[in-house]
């Protein structure tokens, strides 16, 4: 059913979530045994908070995440969505996670709504650096200003133009793909909402049951992204498309 609402979609949008990376070895936030807040507190780490306050948790924080992102890679779910935009039938992905791996699988069309955890921004400048450079604890920037994630923190407002973009991205869509999302955080989790709301078919691929279950004309639970998306991709090669 999901292959021939994608083959015949006029404007297909996916919406990722953390759990389109755990497969590539990146632990997600809110699964019960491995989410990374049952292990960190996000108000004391991942905060505006932690930022002014914390400094040096919140840099051994962002350390660790560094370095456990540029030990992982795409995953063969990543490559099949960039299959699908260079095929026309995805148009963009909208995604949550900061790891930048549809970017490196191929996807061009890609909204970073929580920005990337590939660079660093000074505070002072804005000038952006490879975020590598926290793993040899450069922390400052040339002109003397502190060097922080180009992340979206807690208490921290949205790229606006990131925001413009999915928005419009949702309101076009005919079909909305949720993948690995517990659709918790606002305001991505209205996106799916606005979709609807405009005659798009929603589906939600998540291992667990999300807060959006409802609003979807398919939900696939219990099942591995990867999995769903290799049946999908087989499903349309068998169809010739
Ligand atoms: N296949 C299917 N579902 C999976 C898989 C998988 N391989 N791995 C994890 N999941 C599901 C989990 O069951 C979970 O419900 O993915 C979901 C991920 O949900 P969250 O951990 O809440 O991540 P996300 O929805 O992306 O969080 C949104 O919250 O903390 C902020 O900024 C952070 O971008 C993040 C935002």
């Amino acid at each position: 059913m999901i292959s021939s609402w994608l083959s015949s979609a006029r404007h297909a949008v996916v919406l990722t979530g953390a759990g389109m990376s755990t497969e590539s070895g990146l632990p997600d936030f809110r699964s019960a045994k491995t989410g990374l807040w049952n292990r960190f507190n996000p108000q004391q780490l991942a905060s505006t908070y932690a930022l002014e306050h914390q400094r040096q948790s919140f840099v051994e924080f962002y350390q660790y995440r560094i370095r456990t992102l540029r030990s992982c890679k795409p995953h063969e779910g990543h490559a099949i969505l960039a299959d699908w935009e260079h095929r026309g039938w995805i148009k963009q992905i909208i995604t949550q996670n900061v790891d930048g791996f549809h970017q490196q699988a191929g996807s061009r069309h890609v909204i970073e709504l929580h920005g990337s955890l590939r660079t660093v921004r000074c505070q002072r400048c804005g000038n952006t650096q490879d975020s590598e450079v926290y793993l040899h604890n450069r922390l400052h920037c040339e002109c003397g200003g502190f060097l922080r994630p180009s992340v979206v923190l807690f208490g921290e407002m949205l790229p606006e133009d990131a925001i413009e973009k999915a928005w419009q991205a949702a309101q076009k869509s005919d079909l909305l793909i949720v993948l690995g999302s517990s659709l918790q955080v606002s305001p991505a989790n209205q996106l799916p909402v606005i979709a609807k709301r405009n005659g798009a078919k929603i589906v939600i691929v998540n291992w667990e049951v999300t807060e959006l279950d409802d609003i979807a004309d398919i939900v696939i639970h219990n099942r591995k992204i990867g999995d769903v998306l290799r049946e999908i991709h087989h499903e349309l090669k068998e169809s010739g498309e």
